[in-house]
């Protein structure tokens, strides 16, 4: 029989369970990021250092799964983001831009409560998406897109991606993103990044 893109994939590719309790993709590993690894993200400083003394929680962590590569090829990875605040900023994470600028992203709600923000490159644009259970967030390419928890139980969703989109989080770390997400009278709110202590 001739190869073909379907007799080349790994069958353990092909099919993949999510394990919403442990927040896992079976069989996968995960990359984990801790509040040290944050470090300019948020927008409090002394908040964030003070939060540091007391202990180097894990904020989030990410499962990735990479059948092909190559043009017209998928890639997605499960992320699950935990719950709580730096001052009033919510938990978060980095944030980036696509290395391949006009690659978009499909994320999928699947637990929890919490919100994207997303910021156009060109103009600064930015917009405050709800994601949560069955909610479906489209982010169109040349777009910065951060995760950020605005509920008290961990946030899980799929990013699904082309394959090569790849992952710029130099842009982010050097400029940060012009908006922040806190709570503002119990609930949720994007406010400009250095109007607030
Ligand atoms: O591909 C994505 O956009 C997501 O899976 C993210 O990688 C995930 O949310 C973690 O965020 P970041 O990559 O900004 O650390
Ligand atoms: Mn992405």
């Amino acid at each position: 029989m001739k190869s073909s893109p379907l007799t080349q994939l790994d069958a353990a590719d092909g099919f993949v369970e999510i394990q919403l309790g442990e927040a896992m993709l079976v069989g996968r590993s995960r990359i984990e990021r801790r509040l040290s690894d944050l470090r300019g993200s948020f927008h409090d400083d002394a908040a964030y250092e003070a939060a540091l003394q007391r202990g180097d929680p894990l904020i989030y962590a990410v499962s990735s799964v990479e059948p092909a590569s190559g043009e017209g090829q998928m890639h997605y990875g499960l992320g699950v983001l935990y719950p709580g605040k730096i001052g009033r900023e919510y938990y978060l994470t980095k944030g980036h831009y696509h290395a391949r600028r006009s690659a978009a992203e499909v994320y999928v709600g699947l637990q929890g409560e919490g919100q994207m923000l997303l910021e156009d490159e060109a103009s600064g644009a930015s917009r405050m998406v709800p994601l949560h259970k069955h909610a479906v967030v489209y982010v169109p390419g040349f777009t910065a897109h951060r995760t950020v928890n605005t509920g008290g139980e961990p946030l899980v969703y799929l990013g699904i991606y082309p394959a090569d989109a790849g992952h710029d989080y130099g842009s982010i770390a050097s400029k940060n993103f012009r908006m922040v997400i806190l709570e503002r009278d119990g609930a949720p709110a994007m406010e400009e990044r250095f109007n607030n202590a």
